[in-house]
C-alpha cells in the first residue's frame, strides 16, 4: 500500500469539456495499481509546480479515474489546461463516502447544486445500479444557468428510466431552457418521499445545502439521514496539519460528507 503522502505520477488519458470553465479528466497511473475510491472520496491533484488541491471522484471509465474539475483559481487552472498525454501528481483516496449501501429500503433524495454534481455522480450510478434495493430515488440538479449544466448525458440517461424522478432547474432560464427556473429548494415540494425512511445526499455550494436541509429537517427527514459534503481549503488531508479543523471535525479525515447532525453547527462558521 501506497503511504498517505505519497504523490504519484497519473497521465491524462482522456478529457471532456463540461462547461466553459470545466472539464472531466480521466487519469490512469503512468506505474502501479490504479487508486481504488468510493463514491464521494477525494484525491489531492497536483499540477507540478502549481499547486495542488482536492477533487471528488466524478466516475470511473475503464481503468482510469473520472475528475470534474472547475476552473477558479492558479491549480485548478492548471489542472483544467491539462491535455491527453500529460502528467498530473495524485495521492489518495481520502475521506468519507456516501455509505449508500447502509440504507437499503430507503427512499433516496439526491440534491446537487453546480459542480456539487460531480462528487454524487457515482452515489447516483449506485443508487441506480441496484434499484431495486431502494424505494422512491429523486435526482433535483439546480445550476446558475442551462449551460452550466454539467453531464448532459448523464442526466438524459437517468430521466429516461421509468422508476426515477429526476428534476433540473435554472437559476437563469435562456430563451432555448424549457424546465424549471428558481431555486434547487423549490424543487423539493414537487416530489414523493417518505420523510421517516429518507436519506438525503445533497452537495453544492453551503448556502444551498443548509436551505436543502433546513427544508428537509422541517418536513420530518432525520438529521442523521442527511448528509453533505463540506468544502474547506487543505494542505495534508490526512488530519496532521489543521488546516482544515472547525471545531472537533477535521473535514478531510471525518468528512469530507458528514451527517448534518455533526456539522450543522460548523457551517455557521465562515471560512477564514
Ligand atoms: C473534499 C473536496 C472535494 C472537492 N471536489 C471538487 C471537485 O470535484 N471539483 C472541483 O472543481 N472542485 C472541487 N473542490 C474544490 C477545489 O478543491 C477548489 O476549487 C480548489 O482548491 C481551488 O484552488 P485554486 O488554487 O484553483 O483556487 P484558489 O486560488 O484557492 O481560489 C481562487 C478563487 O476561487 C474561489 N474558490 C475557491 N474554491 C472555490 C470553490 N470550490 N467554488 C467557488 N469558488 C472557489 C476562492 O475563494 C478564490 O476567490 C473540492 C474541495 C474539497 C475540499
Ligand atoms: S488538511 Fe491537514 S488536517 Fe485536514
Amino acid at each position: 500500500m501506497t503511504a498517505p503522502m505519497t504523490t504519484r505520477a497519473f497521465r491524462v488519458v482522456s478529457k471532456l469539456r463540461e462547461t466553459a470553465d470545466t472539464v472531466t479528466l480521466g487519469l490512469t497511473p503512468v506505474d502501479g495499481p490504479q487508486i481504488q475510491l468510493l463514491p464521494g472520496q477525494f484525491n489531492m491533484i497536483y499540477s507540478f509546480g502549481v499547486g495542488e488541491v482536492p477533487i471528488s471522484v466524478s466516475g470511473m471509465h475503464g481503468d482510469s479515474i473520472l475528475h470534474t474539475v472547475r476552473s477558479v483559481g492558479a491549480v485548478s487552472r492548471a489542472i483544467c489546461d491539462a491535455d491527453d498525454g500529460d502528467v498530473l501528481g495524485m495521492r489518495g483516496p481520502y475521506g468519507t463516502d456516501w455509505r449508500v449501501a447502509d440504507h437499503p429500503g430507503a427512499d433516496f433524495l439526491i440534491v446537487a447544486g453546480g459542480i456539487g454534481l460531480a462528487p454524487l455522480r457515482l452515489a447516483i450510478e449506485q443508487v441506480l445500479d441496484h434499484r431495486y434495493l431502494y424505494g422512491r430515488v429523486s435526482v433535483l440538479i439546480g445550476a446558475r444557468s442551462p449551460e452550466l449544466l454539467i453531464f448532459g448525458e448523464d442526466i438524459a440517461r437517468w430521466r429516461a428510466r421509468l422508476d426515477t424522478t429526476v428534476l433540473v432547474t435554472v437559476d437563469v432560464a435562456t430563451s432555448k431552457w424549457r424546465g424549471d427556473v428558481g431555486l434547487v429548494t423549490e424543487l423539493i415540494p414537487k416530489v414523493t418521499f417518505d420523510p421517516s425512511s429518507t436519506v438525503a445526499l445533497i452537495c453544492g455550494p453551503e448556502v444551498m445545502m443548509r436551505g436543502v436541509a433546513t427544508e428537509l429537517l422541517d418536513l420530518g427527514v432525520g438529521a442523521d439521514h442527511i448528509k453533505v459534503s463540506m468544502e474547506r481549503n487543505m494542505k495534508c488531508a490526512i488530519g496532521h496539519c489543521g488546516h482544515c479543523q472547525f471545531g472537533p471535525e477535521f473535514i478531510c479525515k471525518d468528512g469530507a460528507i458528514f451527517p448534518y447532525e455533526r456539522i450543522e453547527s460548523l457551517m455557521r462558521v465562515r471560512e477564514i
